[in-house]
């Protein structure tokens, strides 16, 4: 846990949902792109809640001088007894002259502490030492095994920034790939659960999370691990078995801090049934987004399925709407297909027609556009993020 100050934090593939799930998550005070840089993004006066779940941030940094204290810095990070420092820098914003002279001037320091210097290369997958790279000791929670430095240009200031968290690259891959029940055209990526978990802003202890759609589980999977109590629902038995059998696995087979979990076979869009599940502090979830294709289907067959799934959409979030607290907020994805002749996207205002819901205009005040797109490029059927709340009465 961190206290109040700047951080910055490096973009990933989908830069709304990473500054998104960044002002989820540490509640700015204040916000701004790293002047000059496309991938950068400055979070003021922050605290940061919870350093490890991220799915769609690279990395998070906080400063720790300039080149005038560069000795001062260096010690912190020399270990007591001797051996070698390891470390790698990152540029942002650097020309690369600027970026060799900022690195021998740490290697002389290193040198001058009577300390070896190992200098690595900040992306590469395997070093010259074993499997161990800076990101993975850093990742692997060894912050003195390693240690990864940022050189940030701000205005006419050289600063000194030190990298503090990575998202957990590795569970991801565990949870999407060694769970026992998957189906990799239904299944969503581990990372996009997380973020979609993110942005209800729900974190707090055991706070009741519901996927009434769970399918094989990956939004419950992410949820459970990050200490909520989760609830799935499905109307298809197979998928009730799968997500049991990979919550099995995680609470068994992982370390992980997930406890309580339950998921039942039922209607999404019988409200009856819905009210029985309780009430819940966020909803996370991804109803069916229509027929998987191969290639790009004409416009006019993709509207055909759009006016079934649009009223469906709508009665789901009906019976939602009314188990979700006061305060909570509901993260939906909805289809975003690319059509012959176009995109075409579901009615956001039919969707929403009736159900008490609007749209949580909070991340607009940050540029972001909402619904947030979340797109790879080769899937013909992309993503729309929903972040919902209840609207006035
Ligand atoms: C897109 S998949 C969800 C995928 C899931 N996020 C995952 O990672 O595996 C949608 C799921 O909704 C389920 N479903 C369809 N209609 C439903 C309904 N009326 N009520 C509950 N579940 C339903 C399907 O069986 C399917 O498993």
């Amino acid at each position: 846990m961190e206290s109040a100050q700047d951080l910055i934090v490096e973009l990933g593939d989908n830069p709304d949902l990473s500054i998104a799930e960044s002002i989820a998550v540490m509640c700015p005070s204040s916000c701004e792109k790293v002047a000059g840089s496309e991938n950068f993004f400055k979070l003021c006066g922050t605290k940061m809640r919870h350093p490890l779940y991220y799915g769609s941030i690279l990395r998070v940094a906080k400063p720790v001088g300039t080149l005038d204290n560069l000795e001062d810095v260096l010690l912190d990070f020399a270990k007591p007894r001797g051996g070698g420092i390891l470390w790698a820098l990152i540029s942002v914003n650097l020309t690369p002259g600027e970026q060799s002279s900022l690195k021998e001037a740490i290697q002389t320091t290193i040198k001058s502490l009577h300390r070896r210097s190992i200098y690595v290369d900040a992306t590469a997958r395997y070093s010259r030492f074993g499997e161990l790279t800076v990101t993975r000791a850093i990742r692997k929670g060894f912050p003195d095994s390693g240690t990864e430095f940022l050189g940030v240009r701000r205005g006419g200031l050289l600063e000194l920034w030190r990298t503090i968290s990575y998202p957990d690259l590795d569970g991801f891959i565990e949870r999407d790939f060694a769970r026992p029940c998957t189906r990799p055209r239904l299944s969503m990526p581990p990372s996009l659960a997380n973020s979609l978990i993110n942005l209800t802003q729900a974190i707090k202890p055991n706070a009741r999370l519901l996927d009434p759609f769970c399918g094989t589980g990956t939004i419950l999977l992410e949820a459970a691990n990050m200490g909520f109590t989760v609830v799935g629902l499905d109307v298809d038995y197979q998928m009730v078995a799968c997500s049991l059998a990979n919550l099995k696995w995680l609470t068994t087979n992982t370390v992980t801090s997930a406890r309580s979990y339950l998921v039942m076979r039922g209607n999404a869009t019988h409200e009856d049934e819905l009210q029985r599940l309780g009430l819940f502090d966020c909803i996370v979830t991804e109803p069916p987004l229509g027929p998987i294709l191969e290639r790009p289907p004409e416009k006019r067959h993709v509207e055909k399925i759009m006016r079934e799934l649009t009223p469906f959409y709508n009665q789901a979030l009906k019976g939602l709407s009314r188990i979700l607290d006061n305060a909570g907020r509901i993260v939906l994805t909805t289809p975003v297909w690319k059509a012959k002749g176009g995109i075409v996207v579901p009615d956001s205002r039919l969707i929403l027609k009736g159900t008490g819901l609007v749209m949580d205009t909070y991340f607009q005040r940050f540029g972001i556009r909402l619904p947030i797109t979340w797109r790879k490029p080769d899937n013909i059927v992309q993503r729309s993020i929903y972040i919902l709340r209840h609207g006035p009465a």
